[in-house]
């Protein structure tokens, strides 16, 4: 065995696929968003009157959308634009963006607010009522202004001691009725369900301006990852084809959850998979590894593989097969189904009609196993194509003829 050092140092020196790997994190915020430009548009619609007259109202926004929508992104994006836009118009404005996972009560939230905007107040002692009259007042002393965006909200709805503290939160400035109402809230929230048992008096001051963020189609996908990849891969890394085909499985329209941060990950690990094997750039076997890293319920289908009869696993066999032979994403239903008729004579099986092929490949796509999609009109007319993203092709394929053997 070489020496530790020398297989440290070997790994840390091979090339990558990576030119800029942070810059597919969660945490990294890029410089645009593709896809989100009306919601941002409706976010300064709804802060327009705070730019012409500062203090005059206290804004309370709601951002609703499913996991991997954009939201977090786009608050703080919206944040940074909002205060630089307002510090060239002698605004003093900062943004502060609260995680409700990490600060779990009114007093914490409030405490971590002041400490972002660098006003430090008493840590105990003080009920949360008081504290939010010494963020208010110091604000006030300051002449500045604040977005506070309360991230995983719906979380902090559901486990707040606490109707009474979004209250606190949404009429803080109830008792100030002369005052320049400083503090401004983003609420942000997979879903509204979990605020319908929010005090009305409260939630509708929330609840009357909401900012939709709907899960990414496959063509908004494409775009996020397009922009994504360029920036954070060297050249010619992963092909378009590859980039629609991840795509293609976050879709929403085609039956994915529509996440982008699922699909970055996707993107990252696949570019792991290349790494790990030096090469110079990923393949659909990467993506499919990765996707089954990023989603684990898909291991799980590899096993089920074994509940499979013997037809379904030839015919899945096929689909494997044509897949590999094509090295695309997607092949049509006539080239599986003529490796199926080579394949029924070497198991010795009779092979189905066409018809029951096909009723056999929807089973699988219920079952999970494959996807399917339209062709479009080609100029061989209208065909199913198929795909596998569950697992690498290989990986499948030695698991189902290993069980086809058995038998
Ligand atoms: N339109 C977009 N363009 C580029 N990147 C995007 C876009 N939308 C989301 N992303 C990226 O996708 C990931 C997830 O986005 P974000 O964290 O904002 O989702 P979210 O709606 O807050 O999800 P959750 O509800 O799970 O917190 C981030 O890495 C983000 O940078
Ligand atoms: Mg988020």
């Amino acid at each position: 065995m070489p020496s530790v050092e020398k297989i440290i140092e070997d790994e840390i020196s091979s090339p990558s696929v990576f030119k800029e790997k942070h810059k597919l994190y969660p945490e990294y915020t890029p410089s645009s968003l593709p896809h989100r430009e009306k919601q941002l548009k409706q976010l300064a619609q709804l802060f327009k009157s705070f730019f012409s007259s500062p203090g005059e109202e206290m804004q309370r926004v709601m951002l609703v959308g499913s996991f991997g929508t954009g939201k977090t992104v786009t608050s703080k994006l919206f944040g940074a634009s909002a205060s630089s836009l307002a510090s060239r118009n002698g605004i003093r404005l900062k943004y502060v963006h609260v995680n409700c996972y990490k600060s779990r009560t009114l007093p914490q939230i409030i405490y971590n607010i002041s400490l972002d905007l660098g006003i430090t107040l008493p840590q105990r002692g003080l009920s949360a009522q008081e504290l939010m009259r010494g963020l208010i007042e110091e604000l006030e002393r300051r002449n500045t202004y604040a977005i506070v965006a309360l991230d995983e909200f719906d979380y902090f709805a559901l486990m707040s001691s606490g109707l009474n503290s979004i209250y606190v939160l949404v009429r803080a400035y109830d008792e100030y009725v002369n005052k320049k109402k400083r503090l401004h809230f983003i609420f942000i929230s997979r879903s509204i369900s979990t605020l319908e048992n929010i005090d009305p008096s409260s939630s509708t001051y929330f609840l009357k301006n909401i900012v939709e963020f709907s899960p990414y189609t496959y063509s908004e996908l494409y775009d996020i990852l397009k922009e994504r990849a360029d920036e954070a891969l060297y050249p010619g890394v992963i092909s378009d084809d590859e980039l629609k085909y991840i795509s293609m499985i976050e879709g929403y329209d085609k039956g994915g959850s529509g996440s982008a941060r699922t699909a970055l990950e996707i993107l990252v690990r696949a570019g792991e998979s290349a790494d790990s094997e030096k090469r110079s750039s990923i393949t659909l076997d990467d993506i499919r590894k990765a996707h089954v890293i990023v989603k684990p319920e898909l291991a799980m289908l590899q096993d089920q593989v074994s509940a499979l009869d013997r037809h379904e696993l030839v015919l899945y066999l096929s689909v494997i097969k044509a897949l590999k032979g094509s090295g695309s994403g997607f092949v049509r239903i006539g080239d599986v189904e003529k490796i199926y008729r080579v394949l029924c004579e070497a198991y010795n099986l009779q092979p189905r009609r066409h018809t029951q092929v096909y009723t056999h490949i929807l089973e699988l796509r219920s079952m999970g196993f494959i996807q399917t999609k339209s062709s479009g009109k080609g100029f061989r007319g209208k065909s199913t194509l198929i795909g596998i993203s569950a697992a690498p092709l290989y990986v499948l394929e030695s698991k189902v003829e290993e069980l086809l053997k058995r038998e």
